[in-house]
């Protein structure tokens, strides 16, 4: 077990980058940066030994760049989308930046997958990780302290534990934005690889991806995951809530015996490898996104062009657009609450 860091170049906007190295007694290693608190690689075992890196992502700090596709990151303080950019709040109303069609997206402009974490090493398995985001940062009110903290277990366990409080109520949700390719992150499309996901029901969405508001069972549709499915099986099927987002790339309502208990999300296998990742979660939803908006044209590490469906995201999150939608889980953090959230990837083989 050990935790090491290096320099790693400097960042799109010329800060200095600093990575930091968590490795297992199992050889499981995972490199994270303090840009973005970004996951750059993973690397897990087949079912023969062999280690590969299961994370899409660049080789350097800089050619994560602006209009990206999220590779690895911390999303916030709002991740995913809110209708317009607005919402309104103890009878103010408030405007983001509409950063994707019409709508907000993963805390705007410059949110925290673009911002430097105050980063340092916990004994020999974690690191932590803090920022302060001022009060009107990309339109949000309050000053919010988040700090998240990456542990790697010997039982094969990457976690990742958040915390936040705000001096105002404004609206939290955040996540990880890593794409899983279990076959390695540059073995091409991941659409043969298995999903489970604990879900009865799902978020449709409108044409611009926002909920429509209802929670839809997913009962003989391409949404049900709750037995084993190849991803690839339905995602072309004939389906008005597909053909929206090109695929999978949804809300699913997971199922909880107790709100904010850590419990089984989704289980995703690669066949060929034997690889499983299993995710579990104290939040209420997780966005399945099956990297449908990748098209070969971003170079990736090692010059690998990173394909449609190379790959798929399970991030770990509130419901989207929930600020306009009172009848979902609550995403107003407020002065004097503390935001807490725990979200596990663990690896096995099979
Ligand atoms: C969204 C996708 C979006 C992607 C950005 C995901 O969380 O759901 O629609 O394209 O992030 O790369």
């Amino acid at each position: 077990m050990a935790v090491t860091s290096e320099a790693f170049g400097k960042n799109l906007f010329g800060e200095n980058v600093d990575l930091f190295t968590l490795t297992n007694s199992n050889g499981i290693r995972v490199r994270i940066m303090n840009h973005g608190g970004i996951i750059v690689s993973l690397e897990t075992p087949d079912r023969d030994g062999n280690m590969a890196d299961i994370v899409l992502g660049h080789d350097t700090a800089a050619e994560y760049a602006d209009g990206g596709p999220y590779f690895g990151a911390v999303i916030g303080r709002f991740g995913n989308r809110i209708k317009d950019g607005k919402f309104s709040l103890e009878g103010v109303d408030y405007t983001l930046a509409q950063n994707n069609g019409p709508n907000a997206l993963h805390g705007g402009l410059k949110g925290f997958d673009k911002i430097i974490w105050d980063t340092e090493i916990l004994e020999d398995t974690a690191i932590r990780m803090r920022y302060v985001s001022a009060d009107g940062e990309e339109g949000f009110p309050g000053e919010v302290e988040t700090v998240i903290t990456y542990t790697l277990t010997d039982d094969n366990e990457l976690k990742i534990d958040y915390s936040a409080e705000s001096t105002k109520a404004t609206p939290f949700n955040i996540t990880n934005h890593s794409y899983f390719n279990l076959a390695g992150h540059d073995s091409g499309i991941a659409v043969g690889q298995i999903m489970t996901i604990n879900a009865d029901r799902y978020l449709p969405i409108d044409a611009t991806s926002i909920p429509t508001g209802e929670e839809a069972s997913v009962e003989g549709t391409p949404f049900d995951f709750r037995t084993p499915h190849v991803i690839g099986a339905r995602i072309d099927e004939d389906n008005e809530q597909l053909a929206f987002a090109g695929g999978y790339d949804h809300n699913w309502c997971l199922n909880k015996e107790t709100d904010g208990e850590i419990s089984f999300c989704a289980r995703s296998e690669d066949p060929v490898s034997g690889r499983v990742m299993e995710t579990f979660t104290t939040e209420p939803g997780v966005q399945f996104y099956a990297a449908n908006f990748l098209d070969g044209t971003l170079k990736g590490k090692g010059g690998c062009m990173y394909v449609k469906r190379g790959g798929f995201c399970l991030e770990t999150q509130h419901w989207p657009d929930s600020p306009n939608q009172p009848q979902f889980p609550n995403t107003i953090l407020r002065p004097g609450e503390a935001f807490l959230s725990q979200t596990i990837y663990k690896f096995s083989v099979n």
